[in-house]
């Protein structure tokens, strides 16, 4: 665990100032942390809890309880594919096995080039539409192992924020 080099240590530097000394600020470093880093890595968490005077097993008990944490580096495309009840039924796994399968990674992993983090979820509030996944806000529902890897080569293509809709829900 010790030893790992953190990636850049001058932001993060900065940011243990702003909150050094002060316990009661922990889940604020830990917001502008990942909000530099785009994660929570381990030498800058060991780095929070020495900032902050707390224990190394506290911090990681706050970054592993709140799923706004990612311990883990983020794709720059976010898919999440819905095996809720409602997903589930019509087919949720069979879209879920096509999406691992074209990005090569299993739930909860990123790609080697962090194009694209992909995560399953319990529902996405469009169960009326299922099987559904999100790619960033994006909401796309009735969906077929083939329209999912169309939407997935899209995103693909498109350059980081490119493609923002505003959360429009498409088919
Ligand atoms: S169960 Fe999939 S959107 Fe609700």
């Amino acid at each position: 665990m010790r030893g790992e080099p953190v990636e850049d240590s001058g932001k993060l530097g900065a940011l243990l100032d702003r909150y050094r000394g002060q316990p009661g600020a922990l889940i604020p470093l830990l917001q502008d942390i990942q909000r530099e880093m785009g994660y929570l890595p381990r030498p800058a968490l060991e780095e929070a809890a020495r900032a902050l005077g707390l224990p190394a097993v506290k911090v990681y008990g706050v970054a592993t309880f709140y799923a706004q944490f990612h311990l883990k580096p983020r794709g720059r495309h976010v898919c999440r594919v819905c095996l809720g009840t409602a997903c589930h039924v019509r087919g949720g796994e069979r879209i879920l096995s096509r999406v691992s399968a074209d990005l090569g990674i299993a739930p909860g992993d990123t790609t080697p080039d962090r194009a694209f983090t992909l995560e399953r979820v319990a529902c996405l509030g469009a169960c009326g539409l299922s099987p559904a996944m999100m790619v960033d806000d994006q909401t796309f529902g009735r969906l077929t192992p083939d329209k999912a890897s169309r939407l997935l080569r899209r995103f693909a293509r498109e350059a980081p924020d490119g493609g923002g809709g505003g959360g429009r829900t498409a088919e």
